[in-house]
């Protein structure tokens, strides 16, 4: 192996990152839907021409900006996801890797201390539009692993889905717009569910997709259900109350009702997949107690709730891990 080129390449993966994170945050991808050349991007978006030509000869290297003749513009594969108006447009979601970016520079403190060195719930319920950009990028991110979840477990049979920490709805809005008979509800604190009503109604499913306040740690979670998910929740709390949540979630099914864990779930070791274990560091950034839990320890949850038929597998989304299973 060579050791140095390794350690090269690892060093150099945070510049490609910030260049895509600097290009989408300033704009740059909407100016390129025709060629054009760097001074003129520039112009438009009143930056530097020499410093923006070096960041979309960057862009170019990367595979993701075409070059020709001087001029630039992205290829057709790249606009749906990075241009303002494509249809599966990750901008939010990359606005806030690039706040992440800003909390891994506190790595050392936590390691040190073991605490957090921000809150994610204070950014959930402090500053409006930084939580709006949070639940749009969950959206963003969400759309995605919803169809591929869709795909590998019978959920055309439900008839009353929760949406436990729902954030912007999406699993409940995409499954209800696959399964006409599908009422379901997103459970979540208020401020956040002010962004899923707008979620509800660009989705056109007021009829059918409702919202519920609450504190999902605190008190039941209402029964009846016949689908109960839990989608990149339990990270956000230690072991403890991430298996009191089950046992909650577990409670307000009805028999034959499954329960569905979406989320980040490392093997007993913890070290892989290693973007669970990236994660594991990533939300011990942001909560106190927080962690990707291991996949062996959730279904112990799930079994210890009372529920059967554990299933897990892992789809080609992010967060990999579904972990599905049946009230008896
Ligand atoms: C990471 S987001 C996941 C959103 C959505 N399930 C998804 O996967 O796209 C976690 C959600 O859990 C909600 N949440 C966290 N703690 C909560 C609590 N104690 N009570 C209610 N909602 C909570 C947050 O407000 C946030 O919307």
């Amino acid at each position: 192996m060579d050791y140095e080129k390794q350690i090269a390449g690892i060093l150099n993966g945070f510049q490609p990152a910030t260049a895509l994170m600097t290009a989408s945050g300033l704009g740059l991808f909407d100016e390129l839907k025709k060629p054009a050349a760097a001074p003129k991007i520039a112009k438009k978006l009143d930056l530097d021409p020499q410093a923006s030509l070096r960041l979309l000869n960057v862009l170019t290297g990367m595979g993701i900006v075409a070059k020709e003749d001087d001029r630039f513009y992205l290829p057709e594969g790249w606009r749906k996801f990075l241009q303002r108006d494509g249809e599966r447009y990750l901008g939010q979601w990359i606005a806030l890797m690039a706040d992440l970016q800003k909390a891994w520079m506190e790595l050392p403190q936590y390691i040190g201390s073991g605490h957090n060195v921000t809150s994610v719930m204070d950014m959930l319920g402090g500053d409006p539009e930084r939580m709006r950009a949070f639940i749009d990028a969950m959206h963003d991110k969400a759309v995605k692993a919803t169809g591929m979840i869709a795909r590998a477990v019978p959920l055309g049979q439900a008839r009353r889905m929760l949406d436990v920490g729902g954030g912007p709805g999406t699993y409940a809005l995409e499954w209800a717009r696959l399964h006409p008979a599908l009422q379901a509800t997103v459970f979540d604190i208020a401020p956040v569910l002010e962004v899923a009503r707008d979620y509800i109604r660009r989705y056109k499913l007021e009829d059918r997709v409702t919202t519920q306040t609450g504190d999902f740690n605190q008190g039941d979670l209402g029964t009846g259900y016949d689908l109960v998910l839990l989608a990149n929740v339990l990270h956000m709390y230690s072991a403890e109350m991430a298996s009191a949540l089950v046992a909650r979630a577990a409670a307000a099914l009805e028999p034959e009702g499954r329960l569905i864990i979406h989320g980040f779930a490392t093997d007993e070791g913890g070290t892989s997949p290693l973007e669970d274990a990236i994660f594991s560091v990533n939300i011990g950034l942001l909560t106190e107690g927080g962690r990707a839990h291991p996949l062996a320890e959730m279904t112990g949850w799930v079994t210890s709730a009372g529920l059967a038929e554990a299933r897990s597998f892992r789809i080609d989304a992010i967060p990999t891990g579904v972990l599905t299973a049946v009230k008896p």
